[in-house]
């Protein structure tokens, strides 16, 4: 059976756009659920300004204690320049990604930078990263449209990609940063990026806005795509960019990905708990689009003989 790869980002992604700040025990709390789930690969925190995101302040303490707690998990954090990459090395990073958005507007908004700065600022970060023997991911936010400049061209995309193979990336993540993706234009995102890149070196991360998120995520699969960012709960959404609502929801992902013969090693019945967790500790309701319809058939069974992975059908 073929794998998919989940990176979970809701402890980034996630909570970075919360209201309510979650303590450092509180998210080392959830970081443990999501690894009694069988996430294998999380989104920590992000080194960037305590004043720009004052919900990661904590990330060095909560990087440390999470390598020392979970030595197992595949930890990743976010960093916005160098100065974010010498405090997650201090904190023990072994991965990390930069942010680099496709338009102008959208760099300045996020990281204080133009488009032709903000490429190069990513590409110096990613080589002193692998300077430093880290696994290095750039995210490519806003690739299919932007809040403040509308569509994004393929072809700058490609360009900005191929800046990122430059210095030598891992992996290179499609960030549908506003959730604007349709099936059709990842389809065809994929055909041209595919030209130049190994769809094993990408990654797709949805957001749910409109509720194509999952769909995106089908498209993505059949175009050969296998590693994928996701939330459980949905959680998420980006302060700098206006619309920007939760990621695709990693029980979507896994409950489509298993039911259609691919395997995740996830556990829906403890990303349930994850979500339970949350939803109290952030003071609002959570849950992707199947999330009544698993809490449902978890309170009928108790997961069942079956378990709620292989999605007993509704009668
Ligand atoms: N971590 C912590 N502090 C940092 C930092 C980092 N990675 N980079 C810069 N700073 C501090 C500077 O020391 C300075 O502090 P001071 O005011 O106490 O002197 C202050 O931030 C401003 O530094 P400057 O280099 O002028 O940065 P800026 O104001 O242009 O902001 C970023 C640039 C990148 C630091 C800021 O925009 C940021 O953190 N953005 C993150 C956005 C984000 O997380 N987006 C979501 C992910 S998609
Ligand atoms: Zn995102």
């Amino acid at each position: 059976m073929e794998s998919i790869w989940i990176t979970d980002v809701s402890p980034r992604d996630g909570l970075q756009n919360q209201a309510k700040l979650l303590s450092t025990g509180e998210k080392l709390a959830l970081i443990g659920l999501l690894v009694a789930a069988g996430l294998r690969r999380v989104e920590v925190t992000s080194f960037v300004s305590p004043k720009a995101v004052p919900q990661m302040a904590d990330a060095a303490d909560l990087l440390s204690l999470v390598i020392e707690q979970f030595p197992q998990l595949q930890s990743t954090v976010l960093v916005p320049n160098p100065r974010g990459l010498e405090r997650a090395r201090l904190a023990g990073a072994g991965e990390i990604s930069v942010v680099l958005a496709a338009t102008e507007t959208m760099n300045r908004k996020n990281i204080n930078q133009g488009l032709a700065d903000a490429t190069q600022n990513c590409q110096d970060t990613v080589r002193a990263a692998k300077a430093m023997g880290m696994r290095t991911r750039a995210y490519l936010a806003v690739a299919f449209d932007c809040p403040f400049e509308g569509v994004t061209p393929v072809l700058t995309l490609m360009a900005l990609a191929e800046e990122m193979q430059d210095a030598q990336v891992d992996e290179i993540v499609i960030a549908d940063t506003i959730g604007s993706a349709t099936p059709g234009k990842v389809r065809d995102c994929l055909k041209v990026l595919g030209r130049t890149i190994p769809m094993n070196q990408l990654a797709m991360h949805f957001h749910d806005t409109r509720g194509l998120a999952n769909a995106n995520a089908w498209a993505a699969l059949e175009a050969g795509i296998r590693r994928f960012d996701a939330s459980t709960g949905g959680l998420g959404g980006c302060p700098f960019a206006p619309g920007a609502a939760g990621n695709l929801a990693t029980e979507d992902l896994v409950l489509m990905a298993q039911g259609s013969g691919f395997q995740t090693n996830i556990d829906i019945g403890g990303l349930l708990e994850v979500i339970e967790f949350a939803q109290r500790k952030i003071d609002r309701p959570l849950g992707g689009r199947s999330y009544s319809w698993l809490a449902l058939q978890k309170h009928k069974s108790d997961l069942g003989p079956r378990g709620l992975s292989q999605g007993p059908p509704d009668s």
